[in-house]
């Protein structure tokens, strides 16, 4: 992450321009302040930390720009202007060319707008290094695949390798897929693959597949339509079992030591362990009502910055499925902003409220109205009217 370390700073007063960077506005809570910024059309913090004798300046990482080189510019034109000493940077930009997004990238808002897409869809979560994903894709120009990854670097690789290969028939989207299905239409995939997801042998609510995950893979399968899971894991296998057989009626296949026509780098070391490969097939045999798309959360009434400028405490509100934090206050002239997290228990979201004279919004972008951000909204919105 770029920062710039200085050892004097005289904190230039705000909204200033410099070199087609925007300064905003400020706000402050103990040793930081966060300082709302504009370069290349999108808006993201900075953030100024005392570390006395020394001074930080870094970007924030929930309101990271798309591209490095706008959070490079940005600290560079701030130091600048306040006249800092610098000791260390490594914020300045290479070259000028921002890059060009790959456009086999989606980003959420994308699956947001509940397309029909022409294509029969293919669902792959948890691609990994996409050697199976690629293998479907190439083998099923008719078809279109989805990769879904937590794992950035593997998304990037993947996009470099569907250029390679000229394979147009792909899209990736660096998602939770527990939260993304949340987002596909009902009735709309052919067949989600999980391959080799992470066991989470401690942890098991980190798991992809639970009741909730199951239902709504069987709400966006079409009838006919199937979950693939292979595991090298017993311990999941069972476990995906159980929940599979909770659904009154099931139609469910279990395979011990049969091969794909592709092995995944992960299969290829589990098999060279000599472990025990197994896949349960599940296929949806119901027809789902309609989902609507989800829209973003917003808030429709003004809220009173004083009450809580004066009253903020951090906060934990738990309810069954939902959770919400209020982490941290900044404050600042006619605003206040708080750092919070919410939503479900393992797959929160992470995102400032800011709290405007005249407005209260989500920062850098609303939440979506999953089930339990709706459920987390609702506290919040109470919460801020005191
Ligand atoms: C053990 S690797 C298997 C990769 C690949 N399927 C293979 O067989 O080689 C599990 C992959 O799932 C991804 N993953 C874990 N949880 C995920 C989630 N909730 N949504 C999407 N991807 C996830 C991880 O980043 C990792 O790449």
């Amino acid at each position: 992450m770029p920062n710039v370390i200085t050892d004097f700073i005289n904190k230039p007063l705000l909204p200033f321009n410099s070199e087609g960077v925007d300064f905003l506005w400020e706000v402050t809570s103990k040793d930081t302040d966060l300082i709302k910024t504009r370069c290349g059309g999108e808006e993201f913090f900075i953030q100024v930390k005392s570390r006395t004798p020394k001074f930080i300046i870094k970007g924030e990482k929930l309101s990271r720009p798309s591209q490095v080189i706008f959070l490079q510019r940005t600290l560079m034109e701030y130091a600048k202007k306040a006249e800092c000493n610098i000791l260390f940077q490594n914020a300045l930009p290479s070259s000028n060319r921002t890059e060009i997004k790959n456009p086999i990238i989606k980003e959420i808002d994308f699956f947001a707008q509940n397309f029909i897409f022409d294509k029969e869809l293919f669902l792959e979560i948890g691609f990994g290094s996409g050697r199976h994903l690629l293998y479907q894709a190439k083998n099923n120009p008719d078809k279109l695949l989805i990769g879904i990854e937590i794992h950035r670097p593997s998304i990037e690789q993947s996009a470099k390798q569907c250029d390679i290969m000229g394979l147009k028939n792909v899209i990736l989207i660096n998602y939770d897929s527990r939260i993304l299905m949340e987002f596909l239409r009902s009735n709309s995939v052919s067949k989600i693959f999980i391959h080799f997801p992470v066991p989470w042998d401690k942890k098991p609510h980190r798991r992809v597949i639970s009741p909730y995950f199951t239902d709504e893979a069987l709400r966006v399968l079409k009838i006919g339509g199937t979950l693939e899971l292979r595991t090298d894991s017993e311990e999941y296998c069972k476990y995906a079992l159980d929940i599979f057989m909770q659904n009154p009626q099931t139609d469910i296949r279990i395979l011990k030591n049969f091969n794909l026509e592709i092995n995944s780098k992960y299969e290829d070391r589990w098999k060279r362990l000599k472990k025990n490969i197994y896949d349960i097939t599940l296929t949806n045999t119901k027809l789902s009502s309609d989902n609507s798309a989800l829209s973003r959360l917003h808030f429709d009434f003004l809220n009173n910055i004083d009450k809580i400028r004066q009253n903020f405490t951090p906060k934990l509100f738990r309810g069954g499925n939902f959770f919400v934090h209020f982490e941290e206050m900044y404050a600042g002239y006619n605003r206040v902003v708080i750092k919070a997290a919410f939503g479900a228990y393992d797959r929160a979201e992470h995102m400032f409220i800011v709290a405007e004279e005249d407005k209260i919004s989500y920062f850098p972008n609303g939440a979506y109205a999953t089930a339990a951000n709706k459920a987390a909204h609702e506290v919040i919105k109470k919460w801020l009217n005191g």
